[in-house]
């Protein structure tokens, strides 16, 4: 299971960037480890924040002291009360009479009690008299004094995390529930646990720029979960939880009347969108398999992708509260251009948010989602950042591996056997239908078209109930639908056409499977049941 989020930078970091610097900060007279090039001319206050502990050893009655260089002014903020202030009035952006001061020697100012083993935060704004000025100096240590002597608690040169050329949010100076080197140099952490435990686990997260934009996307993958169990999981931004959220994982063995939902375009209308994604979330699945063109981004729209995992976040949930995870499989909006492409799909780099987001497909948009024995999904990339020959071998290969699995899906964008709205996916029916035949998967579901359509069970394009392929879609969650030709009835392979936005519910029984066609209402406008024809009806 992964966990993906995206964070906006002016959320974060309003008007500049937190990062990690060893103090001190500045620039001019050659005296800072973190130079501040471009201070000079553009901005004249730099704001840095550590936390510390001070040692167990410290005898009772400990003082604990700044010492610090300084040009021109600071105030210093210990666990978010001012505590010192020298050269400066006002605070933050409404500073007044910053008072020139020259760094030229260390100064020592006391701070307050230093209680063995206290942790807490200590905040510094540091001023410079004139924006134009030809030097600034921000190089504070902690220490705490007992019997005359200073011992260290936070060194000189240690690493803070500071915010150069821009404003501070409100809090910055009262980070809470955090210690040590960690919670100066994380701006995020992730934890988790089984619902009902104590312990909040932690797991490593990794991050990346998201698309182009000045966002970050964040990914936490867990591994080592307990099948059939309730989990929650918070995000820890600088030192302040949020969430938390659940999810639950999947049963290690099938039961019966577990569901899930799919389909495509998604984001049509905001209205649309959280629509449907209530309906889901109401459904109570397992999961969501989502078939392509989620956020209409078109590979260069970061806002509509946060909007889409905005609706998702808010919308996609369970009566119980548990978040309703999504497997995803690559739509042609999600690709600069937005283009279908069988046979010349752009390389990776043109969904540059697609695969920001969802980074563990190291394989491409092609993947494998096993279920223990019970269910399989297969997603592929219906020429997008792929071609669609070019994924026919590994196709096989994973369906071929997957006879045992009783139950079976594939799912990808561009629709073989469309209702008429566009032309149909040749490359598809040519190198991909033979497959589904020749390996039993249960249902291939298709989108793009923004109509629902559920074919026969056909082989080769005509129906055949016993063996053949049932093809659903074809991608209407959250769009406006288009006009489906009135004589659709010709596509002898067609059972049923209507213009709605719908979702697909599949309901999974011990020896059938039933289709539901679903509109945001809950109102079930059609439907179908299939056998299990994978092996003998079974338990797994
Ligand atoms: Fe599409």
């Amino acid at each position: 299971m992964s966990i993906h989020w995206v964070a906006a930078s002016n959320d974060e970091r309003p008007g500049g960037e937190w990062k990690l610097g060893a103090a001190g900060f500045g620039y001019g007279d050659d005296d800072d480890q973190t130079v501040l090039k471009a201070m000079r001319g553009k901005y004249r206050s730099v704001y840095i924040r550590r936390a510390y502990e001070v040692p167990a050893k410290a005898p009772r009655g400990a003082e604990l002291t700044v010492g610090i260089r300084y040009d021109d002014a600071f105030i210093l903020y210990r666990d978010g009360k001012e505590v010192l202030r020298k050269g400066v009035e006002g605070a933050g952006a409404s500073i007044s009479k910053v008072k020139k001061h020259e760094a030229e020697v260390w100064e020592y100012f006391k701070i307050g009690p230093a209680d063995p083993g206290q942790k807490g935060v200590i905040a510094i704004e540091g001023h410079n008299e004139n924006i134009d000025s030809s030097d600034f100096t921000l190089r504070p240590r902690i220490d705490y004094r007992a019997n005359g002597k200073l011992y260290p608690v936070i060194r000189e040169g240690a690493s803070w995390a500071y915010l150069a050329g821009g404003a501070p949010g409100a809090g910055w100076t009262r980070i809470g529930g955090i210690g040590g080197d960690e919670a100066a140099a994380t701006r995020y952490k992730f934890s988790y646990r089984k619902k009902g435990e104590r312990e909040w686990l932690s797991a490593p997260i990794r991050e990346r720029k998201f698309g182009k934009t000045e966002d970050l996307a964040f990914s936490a993958d867990l591994g080592d979960l307990k099948p059939a169990s309730r989990y929650e999981f918070r995000i820890v931004r600088w030192g302040r939880p949020v969430g938390p959220w659940e999810f639950e994982t999947a049963p290690a063995r099938f039961q019966d009347g577990m569901s899930f939902v799919t389909g495509g375009d998604m984001y049509g209308t905001r209205a649309w969108l959280d629509a449907m994604n209530l309906r889901a979330g109401k459904e109570d699945p397992l999961f969501a398999l989502l078939g392509g063109d989620l956020a209409y981004a078109n590979g260069t729209n970061g806002g509509r992708w946060r909007d889409w995992l905005d609706s998702w976040n808010k919308c996609a949930v369970a009566p119980d509260g548990r978040l309703i995870p999504m497997v995803v499989a690559i739509g042609n909006h999600e690709v600069k251009g937005y283009q279908y492409r069988p046979k010349n799909a752009p390389g990776r780099e043109d969904a540059p948010f697609f695969y920001s987001l969802f980074s563990g497909k190291s394989e491409g948009a092609n993947f494998t989602v096993d279920f223990g024995d019970y269910l399989s999904l297969v997603g592929v990339d219906s020429g997008h950042t792929a071609n669609i020959a070019a994924q026919t071998q590994w196709l096989g290969r994973v369906l071929g591996n997957r006879l045992g699995i009783p139950r079976q899906f594939v799912c990808y964008h561009r629709p073989a056997w469309g209702t008429g709205v566009k032309a149909d996916a040749t490359d598809i029916r040519r190198e991909w239908s033979p497959l589904f035949e020749q390996f039993k998967v249960d249902c291939v579901f298709e989108n793009d078209h923004h109509t629902y359509k559920r074919t026969h069970p056909i082989v080769g394009g005509e129906r055949s109930d016993k063996d053949g392929i049932l093809y659903m879609g074809d991608g209407s969650w959250g769009v406006k639908t288009r006009n489906i030709p009135k004589d659709w009835k010709k596509r002898t392979y067609l059972a049923e056409a209507q213009a709605l936005r719908h979702l697909i519910k599949v309901t999974l029984k011990r020896d059938e499977f039933l289709y539901e066609g679903m509109t945001e209402d809950g109102k079930i406008f059609d439907k179908t049941t299939r056998p299990l024809r994978r092996g003998e009806a079974d338990t797994r």
